[in-house]
């Protein structure tokens, strides 16, 4: 790989199963994040919103495939994604991690580990293994688990007069082990993630996800929370800033299990620069 600039912003994925809420919450914390002023260096917002998959031109056309499409098999399926991911990553977030923005992702890895395992029957490590080769190993600093049960997820849905046709065509058994599998890879890595129980209402969930937003944009010098001496630990001279100062509170005091809720939280890892973590999976 040609060496890149250092990543000097922020990448936050939301994962969840289908209707727990990512779009909503992906919404009201960028909406959140402009009122507090995240602006880069020139006073421009710096802010990158974008979802797998298709995030990108390339990427719509796999969406399309693979949502809308036929049969697909497993391994194809898996590689489509990872393809999706491989592009996404090229094209959007690095490129806006270089600059020092604040990525949020609706979905990321871990979508693909949770369905690919649990639906399609592949191992944990075979997914890494590609998902690693089509990233370069590029992690979010935090990744928000919005855990809800799926019988409740598919109420909402069905409330919503959403389509329940994924739901319905996977099973509930199925959308259970994913949530399962999700919660799984939080216990086994709780450094990258903050789980949000997200039952309650949107206002409350939200206030849980800005809250370990916050804390990690603050870790990363990106921001600073109210009333409190922690400080970014990483001089940030091209980063975007949260310029006005989070009325969230901090994490701990908001029931964020994770590493919100953990001074020192959201260090890069080694690698490319002090931006996303790229780790060896
Ligand atoms: N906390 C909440 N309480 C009640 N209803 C909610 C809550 N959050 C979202 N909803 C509603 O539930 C439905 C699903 O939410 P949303 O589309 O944000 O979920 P999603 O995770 O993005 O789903 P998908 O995986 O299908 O994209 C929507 O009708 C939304 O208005
Ligand atoms: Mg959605």
């Amino acid at each position: 790989m040609t060496s890149r600039r250092p990543l000097t912003g922020a990448f936050i994925a939301l994962e969840g199963g289908d209707g727990a809420g990512k779009s909503t919450q992906l919404e009201m914390l960028a909406a959140a994040l402009r009122r507090r002023g995240l602006v880069d260096t020139a006073g421009r917002p710096d802010l990158v919103l974008t979802r797998e998959p298709g995030g990108t031109q390339v990427g719509q056309e796999i969406r399309q495939t693979l949502l809308h499409g036929g049969e697909v098999a497993p391994v194809a399926e898996a590689l489509l994604y990872a393809a999706d991911r491989a592009q996404h990553v090229a094209a959007v977030v690095l490129p806006a991690l270089e600059r020092g923005a604040v990525v949020l992702t609706d979905r990321y890895l871990d979508s693909s580990i949770a369905y690919q395992v649990e639906g399609r029957g592949l191992t944990e490590a075979q997914v890494r293994g590609m998902n690693a080769y089509a990233t370069g190993g590029l992690l979010p600093h935090l990744t928000v688990l919005l855990d809800i049960d799926p019988k409740e997820a598919a109420l909402r849905q069905a409330a919503s007069g959403g389509p329940l046709d994924r739901m319905e065509r996977a099973g509930l058994g199925f959308h259970q082990r994913v949530n399962a599998r999700y919660r799984s890879l939080m216990a086994a890595d709780p450094e990258r993630y903050a789980v949000v129980n997200a039952a309650q209402p949107p206002e409350v969930v939200h206030s849980q996800v800005l809250a370990s937003v916050m804390a990690i944009l603050a870790d990363l010098g990106l921001a600073e929370l109210p009333g409190s001496a922690r400080r970014g630990k990483h001089a940030r001279p091209a980063g975007a800033r949260v310029a006005v100062a989070a009325a969230a509170g901090h994490a701990a005091a908001a029931g964020v299990t994770g590493p919100a809720a953990q001074a020192g939280a959201g260090q890069p890892g080694q690698g490319l620069g002090s931006g996303g973590r790229r780790v060896a999976q």
